[in-house]
């Protein structure tokens, strides 16, 4: 399988993001170091998956990137956010992320913490301007945004990530953590991109379904890539999980397994889109670039 419709959509569409990424923070002599430290971690690199699915899945319905970049970046805003925080001593404990240095490791943790504090912010300041859909949707958006990383998702799902640390676990709790803490985030980016349409509900459920789906594929391969991945493509540091004692897919089913789980829910995500006569190329090859990434 191929993946050079998401490669050739990647190219084109993240240099675009990273322009408005460098442009989204103005400069304030009073608060130079926060505004660098938000700065150093957004501009460091890291995949974009989570604003360019936002992007393909509004192309899909035939609405164009310019429209949804506000939105997209916002997305990528929450999400850098919470690497931030998930690096810092007291969570995960990491050094290492897109290849430099943690935010906390450069700036210190009171500055790490406030870095992600202003990007979770921003990113709703971004979402909440004036855009090119219909403000009842527009809030929708909002709404989706908000649930998906707070305390009923992201936020949730992390605190269960700590609390299942050095304890034997079951696969039930580990779903719990793997829709909350990554699942919700990246179904939340299909559902706005969609949210951008209007298209009937029942498109909108099969493409959030199909998020959801990619979502948990995304945690399943990125548990995997902790295991097999190398610090110099990872960009992070590998290993941490079983240091950590945390609770993954390898050590509940082993790495093998852990892999043909993912292939099959990336199945599950094309077929979402297929029985619901969705016409997507860039959202299926997305779905295989998931679990066929290195990175
Ligand atoms: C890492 O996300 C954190 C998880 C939710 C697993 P990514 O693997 O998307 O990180 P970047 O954005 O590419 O750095
Ligand atoms: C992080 O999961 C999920 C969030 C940041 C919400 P991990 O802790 O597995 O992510 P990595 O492996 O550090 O990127
Ligand atoms: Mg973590
Ligand atoms: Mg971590
Ligand atoms: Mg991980």
């Amino acid at each position: 399988m191929t993946t050079h419709l998401v490669q050739a959509y990647f190219t084109d569409q993240s240099e675009n993001l990273n322009t408005f990424l460098r442009c989204a923070f103005a400069n304030q002599p009073e608060t130079q170091k926060l505004v660098e430290s938000m700065r150093y971690s957004l501009l460091a690199g890291g995949k974009r998956l989570r604003p360019l699915l936002c992007m393909a899945t509004a192309r899909t319905f035939g609405v164009s990137e310019a429209d949804v970049m506000p939105v997209a970046a916002a997305i990528e805003l929450v999400h850098c956010y919470s690497l931030i925080h998930d690096d810092l001593p007291c969570m995960d404990d990491d050094d290492l992320r897109r290849g430099v240095p943690t935010n906390h490791k450069v700036y210190g943790e009171a500055t790490a913490l406030l870095a992600g504090d202003g990007l979770l912010t921003y990113a709703f300041e971004l979402l909440s301007q004036p855009l090119t859909v219909p403000p009842t949707r527009q809030l929708r958006m909002v709404q989706t945004l908000a649930r998906a990383a707070g305390p009923y998702g992201m936020v949730g799902g992390q605190q269960a990530d700590m609390d299942a640390e050095h304890t034997e676990g079951s696969l039930q709790t580990l779903q719990f953590i793997h829709t909350n803490k990554t699942a919700k985030l990246i179904q939340a980016a299909v559902d706005m991109g969609a949210l951008f349409a209007d298209i009937p509900e029942a498109q909108r459920t099969a493409v959030s379904t199909y998020g959801l789906h990619i979502g948990l594929a995304f945690q399943m391969i990125d548990d995997w890539l902790d295991v097999v991945g190398s610090e110099e493509e990872l960009g992070k540091k590998p290993g941490m999980d079983e240091q950590l004692m945390k609770l993954t897919y390898p050590r509940l089913v082993g790495i093998h397994e852990t892999r043909e789980l993912a292939l099959s829910l990336c199945q599950k995500a094309r077929d979402d889109l297929a029985n619901a006569g969705i016409q997507a190329p860039l959202l299926v090859d997305l779905a295989t670039f998931i679990v066929e990434r290195n990175k």
